[in-house]
């Protein structure tokens, strides 16, 4: 069934996406990425992935979805998809539930820390030590991460948020909040990214994540970059098929499409301004930049080292909770819209039917954490098993089959209508695109996935 929910305003309908696009992709894998792989060098070749492939699938997806003008396989269904196509949209939706089962969980540990930076509880002791070493927020992240119970309870709290949200409805609830939660985000980072940029090693930590470093530049440097692309973008998931259904006739997807991607872009770049000066300030550079210890043991030593501990400590983890929420909403939404078009019940009902089960799989990613209990699938916690095949396997997977779609096999000139609205604008880059829908992106996802396996 076609849809007639519409996001209210462009500002919105931006917002939206640029805050489901904007999560924990940027704030802790990408400054561990660059780090990793030869600082400006990486960044060259993935802001050269952003824009040459991210933008083109990212039309792709917003193509189908404003067409077919409903849930992830609606769409296709109502493009008339002759083939299985619509399994495609079948795999999105799938592949975005299991991220989700995680991504709640990860939102439930920011969301700990958000409050045990109000509390204080984070630096209790911390100041009687002659230096607040890393060791010490170790030992204070087994507590908060580690232990059995809070980080359940939070991930139970954010599950609740998405539904309060996401069970008043795509202007009301998703809309809504993004106008909110989207500006706060930016002023908080440029706040932190002030203070980070005025401290004493600020250029030598510019240096640290600018200097371009081609000698650690390798193949797997640009699957790497590809990866992360698609990753921050929220591409292959249904995500932007979902919210494209929702766009007005007169949205000029292109634009779009790269306004949101430069958006990310730029947190992604912000995150860095701010990482990198607060960590060769303090010297703590030799320290893993990567993932959960950056966030919750690197940055609470720099924070602890600053004057106004708690006040950076706060926005920082309140940043890292708004990007979080606003992307576990978009997730969640592919599954409510699918259940609510696909089994024609109200959005209430769809929102439950979703959100209910979360807290029994998220409860497993969450204890699969705890290795004593041993929940592991082929060696590898459930957690960790559910993140490397949705997004190492599935994400690319939809991202190829929804480019060979578009590319190929949609109904004749699909693309062209999408891009002009209907014949009323211009198609600028719209042959660029189509070929790089055609050849281009298909041939790297195909990279990407056959070298999962290698
Ligand atoms: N794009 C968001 C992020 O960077 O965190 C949300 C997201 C998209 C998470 C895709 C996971 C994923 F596989």
């Amino acid at each position: 069934m076609a849809k007639t929910t519409q996001f209210a305003s462009k500002i919105g309908l931006i917002a939206a996406t640029v805050g489901s696009a904007v999560g924990l992709g940027n704030v802790w894998r990408f400054p561990a990425e660059t780090q990793a792989n030869g600082g400006a060098a990486f960044l060259i070749i993935y802001i050269a992935c952003v824009f040459l492939l991210g933008v083109p699938v990212m039309v792709a997806e917003f193509a189908i979805g404003r067409s077919g003008r409903s849930d992830a396989v609606g769409s296709f269904i109502n493009l008339g998809a002759s083939r299985p196509w619509w399994a495609v949209g079948g795999v999105a939706i799938l592949a975005s539930y299991m991220i989700l089962c995680f991504y709640m969980v990860v939102a439930g540990w920011t969301l700990e820390y958000l409050i045990a930076s109000v509390s204080g509880f984070l630096y209790d002791g911390a100041g009687a030590m002659a230096h607040t070493d890393s060791a010490f927020f170790a030992g204070k992240m087994s507590t908060l991460i580690g232990s059995r119970y809070y980080p359940l309870i939070a991930t139970y709290v954010v599950i609740l948020i998405n539904a309060a949200v996401l069970i008043v409805g795509v202007q009301k609830g998703i809309e809504r909040m993004s106008n909110i939660m989207m500006p706060l985000l930016f002023v908080i980072l440029l706040v932190l990214c002030g203070v980070s940029l005025t401290l004493p090693g600020a250029s030598e930590g510019l240096e640290f994540f600018l200097r371009p470093d081609f000698s650690r530049v390798t193949a797997s440097t640009f699957l790497n970059a590809l990866g992360q692309a698609f990753f921050s973008l929220s591409l292959g998931m249904g995500i932007l098929i979902t919210y494209a259904s929702y766009f007005p006739r007169t949205t000029h997807l292109t634009r779009t499409a790269v306004t949101v991607s430069m958006l990310d872009l730029l947190v992604a770049l912000l995150m860095g301004f701010i990482i990198f000066p607060a960590v060769t300030t303090f010297s703590l550079e030799g320290e893993s930049l990567s993932g959960s210890t950056l966030v919750f043991v690197t940055l609470p030593e720099v924070f602890a080292r600053m004057p106004a501990t708690q006040v950076w400590s706060v926005m920082f983890f309140l940043l890292l909770f708004v990007a979080a929420l606003t992307s576990t909403i978009s997730i969640a939404e592919v599954s409510v819209a699918f259940v609510a078009d696909r089994m024609d019940v109200p959005r209430r009902v769809s929102t439950i039917v979703v959100l209910l089960p979360l807290f029994g799989f998220s409860t497993v990613c969450a204890l699969s954490q705890l290795p004593s209990l041993g929940l592991t699938i082929g060696g590898a916690t459930v957690f960790d098993f559910l993140d490397d095949v949705a997004t190492n396997m599935l994400l690319p997977l939809v991202a190829m089959f929804t480019c060979l779609y578009v590319g190929w096999f949609a109904p004749p000139g699909l693309l062209r209508r999408e891009v002009t609205n209907r014949g009323s604008a211009r198609a600028r880059a719209h042959g660029l695109i189509l070929f790089i829908l055609r050849y281009v992106a298909p041939l790297l996802t195909g990279i990407i996935l056959v070298s999962r396996f290698l």
